[in-house]
């Protein structure tokens, strides 16, 4: 457990073996030993008897040599075992913990409490090396890559360059025992030595980030507990360049220092979150020996290094599609100097490792529901599919849904707008601001407003008024402002020929425009009409669930998503926000292998439509301009 896995084993074999046998992974770090504690397994179902105590009927092993100095230095928990110690006498149910945690340390738990199985890149090997003999010229090293064949059973890695100046004093420092940290491709065919520690390194690290063109985001993990010590996050200082993707590729374009300038600016921001994290984990740079990062393909260029003019217009030809993996060092990353760096792949030019990382996450590829995945930002990108088949688009939403082009719009900040109900008969609005806990018809909010201030509207924000706007009769099915409601109402307002909606009177006052609707239909249309391409392309017309990702997925109310005919109708309970689901995903790449070699096959095998070619596009974005849509219909949002 939690795996469900079972077999059959002779009588006496070590648990850490049935394991393996199994396909389970079970982190071992002293090859066996019973030093570094790091096997423990637990024993949900089965008879055994404590520590000191044998038992004739027992199911598995008494207490033996290792484990006994073991439990006695350590204090093993009671029902934990040493899986490389204990063997199988009888039936029995063993759990893996996830909370195995050698040096106790204050950790957190991960924000999104999912549990992901580990198998690393990085595998830590401990080695006891005979000493050299006059009689046997073979060189330290070669000794010591025969104990890990020996031991482990790794073949002959290949060598980082940097071991070999530091080889003698390490294994003399450590008198023969030296922990190896071999990494291991994707395919799982080069090992190579990338650091070596004296005695027994029990602990390594990761870095999982996520390069968002507004923030950026980074996870710390345990590679071998798989633990988050740390997260943190800071805002991508590339905004200086240019507010969105496409100013950033035009500054390139039009500055021959553009391209080295940005890639400079967010690699300093992610060694800064480096120290950051290290700092609230308590750990030093280089005991970090892995790296997962996840971006949109302007992004994801950027930070290789590469020159993104070609992304800026069609083909949209990506330099790279497949996944990179590298010396972090190689790229100005500062880690241990062996350290690796991983790029999950993109899908297409305008679909990146961010949505690849999120495919892995909600996986639509593992399911027989017909999943849409979505991720708004100023291009949304697209993906729908399930076990049988996946397609991707993007389409170019722009920056309304962010606040931009919007008269009232900002960023989601303490001032924002983000909650917006409007009473039908008045017409009357009461909101809800970031920063202030009350709404703003509660006592206490205008004391909370004098300080926060409440500045404009943020994305999520306008989504709401709008839908509220249309529920309410303000706005028409085809988005136009009805100026008769002046009559009653001094919410609508004339704007010279055509009429606003007034939110907040006083300073600032906040009014939603008519060209505010035209910008979120324009911006809503271009993403309704890139799913239906999609789903024209599976031949379906509904979808099973909606995952919606990102930051402004998060906060976007799932039912005004319908009543605006963002996404395809579907039952409300299965529309649902994924959060950042690209940063899951890079911690999950991070924590396992298996899931660097899924996502590289499962992007091989999405098939990308380009929204721009397709005759279909202009059609359905038409209909997608009327609210929710002029031809499709929304009957689960009715009930
Ligand atoms: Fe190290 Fe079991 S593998 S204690």
């Amino acid at each position: 457990m939690p795996s469900g896995k079972r077999g059959r084993f002779a009588e006496g074999t070590p648990l850490l073996e049935a394991a393996r046998q199994l396909g389970v992974h079970v982190e071992s770090v002293c090859g066996g030993r019973g030093i570094c504690g790091r096997c423990q397994i637990e024993v949900q179902e089965g008879k055994f008897a404590k520590h000191g105590i044998t038992s004739s009927n027992d199911h598995i092993t008494p207490f033996g040599g290792n484990e006994i100095r073991y439990a006695e230095k350590r204090d093993l928990k009671p029902g934990r075992r040493l899986s490389c110690t204990a063997r199988v006498l009888g039936d029995l149910v063993i759990d893996i913990p996830q909370d195995t945690v050698v040096n106790a340390q204050v950790v957190r738990k991960d924000s999104d409490g999912r549990v992901i199985a580990r198998n690393p890149a990085i595998q830590m090997c401990y080695v006891e090396v005979e000493e050299p003999d006059m009689h046997k010229p073979l060189g330290d090293l070669d000794r010591m890559l025969i104990a890990l064949e020996t031991d482990w059973g790794i073949g002959r890695p290949v060598i980082d360059a940097h071991i070999l100046p530091g080889i003698q004093k390490v294994l003399r420092q450590g008198e023969w025992k030296v922990t190896l940290a071999i990494h291991h491709d994707a395919d799982g065919e080069r090992p190579h030595l990338i650091a070596v520690y004296p005695g027994l390194k029990n602990e390594a690290y990761g870095i999982a980030c996520d390069i968002g063109s507004t923030t950026i985001a980074m996870h710390l993990s345990s590679l071998l507990s798989g633990r988050t010590l740390a997260s943190a996050g800071t805002s991508n200082p590339q905004i200086r360049f240019g507010e969105d993707l496409m100013s950033r590729v035009s500054y390139v374009m039009m500055n021959p220092e553009g391209r080295e300038g940005m890639t400079i600016a967010v690699r300093e921001a992610i060694n800064g979150l480096i120290d950051k994290v290290c700092a609230e984990g308590g750990i030093v740079r280089t005991d970090i020996l892995d790296s997962v990062f996840v971006g949109n393909p302007i992004m994801h260029h950027l930070f290789l290094g590469i020159d993104p003019t070609e992304l800026g217009g069609a083909p949209f030809a990506l330099a790279v599609s497949g996944a990179v993996a590298l010396k972090s060092s190689e790229i100005g990353i500062h880690l241990n100097t062996g350290a690796r760096t991983y790029m999950l792949p993109c899908i297409a030019g305008h679909v990146g490792a961010d949505a690849a990382a999120a495919t892995l996450t909600e996986g639509p590829h593992r399911q027989d529901e017909m999943m849409l995945l979505v991720d708004v930002g100023t291009n949304a990108e697209i993906v729908l599919g399930n076990r049988t088949r996946t397609v991707a688009a993007s389409s170019p939403t722009g920056p309304a849904f962010e606040g931009a082009e919007i008269s009232c719009g900002q960023r989601a900040a303490p001032g924002a707008i983000e909650r917006i109900r409007i009473d039908p008969e008045t017409l009357e609005p009461r909101y809800r601001v970031i920063g202030i806990e009350q709404w703003s018809d509660e006592p206490g909010f205008e004391e909370m407003a004098k300080s926060v201030g409440v500045t404009g509207v943020c994305g999520s924000g306008i989504i709401e008024i709008i839908a509220e706007m249309y529920l309410a009769g303000i706005i028409s099915e085809d988005g136009v402002i009805n100026g008769a409601l002046a009559a009653r109402s001094r919410r609508v307002i004339a704007t010279g020929r055509t009429w606003s909606y007034l939110l907040k009177d006083g300073e600032p006052r906040l009014t939603i425009s008519q060209t505010d609707v035209r910008a979120i239909q324009l911006a809503k249309a271009a993403l309704y009409a890139g799913i239906k391409l999609l789903m024209d392309k599976q031949g379906i017309d509904h979808v099973d669930r909606i995952g919606l990702a990102g930051a402004f997925g998060s906060f976007i109310d799932p039912k005004y998503a319908l009543v605006l005919g963002l996404v395809p109708d579907c039952d409300l309970d299965k529309v649902k926000a994924v959060g950042n689901a690209a940063g899951t995903g890079a911690r999950m790449a991070l924590l396992n292998r298996d899931h660097r070699r899924e996502i590289e096959d499962t992007v091989t095998r999405i098939e990308k439509i380009e929204t721009a070619l397709e005759p279909k596009f202009q059609e359905h974005f038409v209909y997608a301009m009327a609210l929710p849509n002029k031809v499709d219909a929304f009957p689960k949002l009715a009930e």
